[in-house]
């Protein structure tokens, strides 16, 4: 209270910006289990640090009674705060004002964050939660989406984005998230897609619920296009938080340091028996990267999208990195059109940002079949290798088992820049597997022999030994160095600090073409 009235009008605007659609819309909000756009970004951002911009920004519009309808910030709230002390800049749709459309102010808005994060060289991070086009503003709506997707592709690989989905997103507005780096969605809360169940039913008579459209499971599991399902609101936050501390504020500065107290000379004897003896016996590659990395936590992304490659983040002695390793317990990690395009999108993630590539490698080769040559593997394999071909950063390998055929060259080989590639004595490296090479090369031997299997076997163990172990490789420094597994962290760590002032560069070019 204040007995200036000048004050008092500035607080009740105040007052009033911050109830958006007012009391019985956000409890409206509420008994959807869902949070309004201010306390979303209160549990986001650090206690205190969030600065609201355009306050008492309003809609002018007129038509459709509009002018007897003005909310005070409109359908988004914008401004910047701290994560763990580091700027953000963020933007937050708040549903209870016309169901957080988007018309011309509410662009406007999310305009000006984003050039001034461009400028300032600070994330934004987009909470969202609206109907889409404000059905009233009509085609200047689509002009100020219009206007954002420029923004999100002039900033993309110069400032981290990220996107949480936190109720509806819908029609053309899916497409700023998805030009983002990555996409958060609550599961059982948030939906997106291009088409609607009523139209999907009208065109092609299909019957289909939001959820099994387009809601978190779908696209964390099938589409690959939300990177991160979390089971509430108040998870989704925190995960983009914890996600924050592995990533630096823009592509000029490295990522974040960190001192997390694991001995950088620490080994660990299970890596010494991790592999199976036999070639073809599963093992889950998450158990060697916990031993490895910095107090054993691994943030996964997309953890349940193409499964047969797991990718994420990670610390070594402290440093920021991202990993790609082939799973063998899944489809024995072979190497398909999801996997490719899961694992070459990440890289280009970690290039443009500056942290560090940490491969492991472990891949019988490219998924046969019909339908992955007709869905385009060649397309979706040429994104990986491109990926891995073009990045900068450090780059890091260890083959744990097998780097067969064109999957060996593609998983970042010393030929197409790894840094420091590294083999277990367990690696296979080779052009194909033994059983495969002899049916090939002794076919008509095999054909003529008196006991084609006992020969056969023969024949199989005999290339084994020649080829299906990392002496041939290392023979010829396509691998830098053979290494007993439980020494695999420190060397990694070695690695990382000598190349801690790597350069290099590509061609000048106005860009690449990549095969989208
Ligand atoms: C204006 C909208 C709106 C919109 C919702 N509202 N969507 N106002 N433009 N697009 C308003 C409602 O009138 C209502 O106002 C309030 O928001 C809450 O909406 P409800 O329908 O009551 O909420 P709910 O039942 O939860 O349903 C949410 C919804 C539904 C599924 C999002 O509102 C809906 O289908 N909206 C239309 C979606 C749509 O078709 N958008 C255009 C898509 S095309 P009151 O005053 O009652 O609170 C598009 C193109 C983008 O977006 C192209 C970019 C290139």
């Amino acid at each position: 209270m204040t007995d200036n009235p000048k004050i008092q009008h500035l607080q009740d605007m105040r007052a009033k910006s911050r109830m958006g659609g007012g009391e019985q819309r956000i409890v409206a909000q509420h008994a959807k289990g869902r949070l309004t756009a201010r306390e979303r970004l209160d549990l986001l951002l650090d206690k205190g640090s969030f600065r609201e911009i355009d306050a008492f920004v309003q809609h002018r519009t007129n038509d459709f009674n509009l002018d007897k309808q003005r909310f005070l910030s409109d359908s988004v709230v914008t401004g910047w705060g701290t994560i763990d002390g580091r700027l953000v800049y963020v933007f937050s749709q708040d549903f209870t004002v016309f169901g957080g459309s988007l018309g011309e102010v509410h662009a406007e808005k999310v305009v000006k964050i984003m050039d001034m994060a461009l400028k300032n060289g600070a994330p934004v991070i987009g909470l969202n939660d609206s109907g889409g086009a404000r059905i009233q503003e009509g085609v200047v709506s689509l002009g100020g989406y219009a206007d954002i997707f420029l923004r999100n592709t002039l900033a993309s690989g110069v400032i981290p984005q990220i996107s949480a989905i936190m109720g509806p997103c819908a029609g053309g507005a899916v497409y700023s998230p998805a030009l983002t780096d990555f996409i958060f969605m609550v599961r059982n809360s948030s939906y997106m897609f291009v088409t609607g169940p009523d139209v999907v039913k009208a065109v092609t008579h299909e019957n289909v619920t939001q959820e099994e459209l387009g809601g978190a499971s779908v696209h964390a599991e099938k589409s690959g296009v939300c990177h991160i399902a979390a089971d509430s609101e108040a998870d989704t936050l925190y995960l983009i938080r914890k996600l924050f501390s592995y990533i630096p504020s823009n592509n000029m500065e490295d990522p974040p340091m960190v001192d997390t107290g694991d001995d950088p000379l620490r080994m660990d004897e299970s890596l010494n028996t991790i592999i199976p003896n036999e070639p073809n016996k599963p093992y889950d590659i998450k158990d060697v990267i916990r031993p490895i990395v910095d107090n054993g936590e691994f943030f996964e992304i997309h953890e349940n999208f193409a499964m047969n490659i797991v990718v994420g983040f990670a610390r070594l002695g402290g440093h920021s990195i991202g990993i790609v390793a082939n799973q063998p317990a899944v489809l024995a990690g072979v190497l398909d059109i999801d996997s490719s395009e899961k694992a070459g999108r990440f890289i280009r993630f970690c290039d443009s940002f500056n942290i560090p590539v940490l491969t492991f490698v472990d891949v019988p080769g490219f998924l046969p079949g019909t339908v992955q040559e007709h869905g385009g593997i060649i397309r979706s394999g040429a994104k990986l290798l491109y990926a891995y071909c073009e990045a900068t950063v450090p780059k890091l390998t260890v083959i744990t088992r097998k780097a067969y055929g064109g999957a060996y060259d593609v998983m970042s080989s010393k030929h197409i820049r790894g840094d420091i590639n590294l083999a277990w004595p367990t690696a296979e490296i080779a052009v194909m597997g033994p059983e495969g090479a002899v049916n090939i090369i002794f076919r008509k031997e095999l054909d003529k022999a008196e006991d084609p299997v006992k020969r056969k076997a023969e024949l199989v163990t005999d290339y084994r030994e020649k080829f299906a172990n990392p002496y041939v490789a290392a023979s010829r420094g396509y691998v830098d160095d053979v290494i007993e597994p439980r020494e695999t962290r420190p060397r990694l760590i070695n690695a990382l600090e000598m190349l801690s002032n790597k350069r290099d560069a590509n061609p000048a070019k106005k860009h690449g073409n990549i095969p989208l």
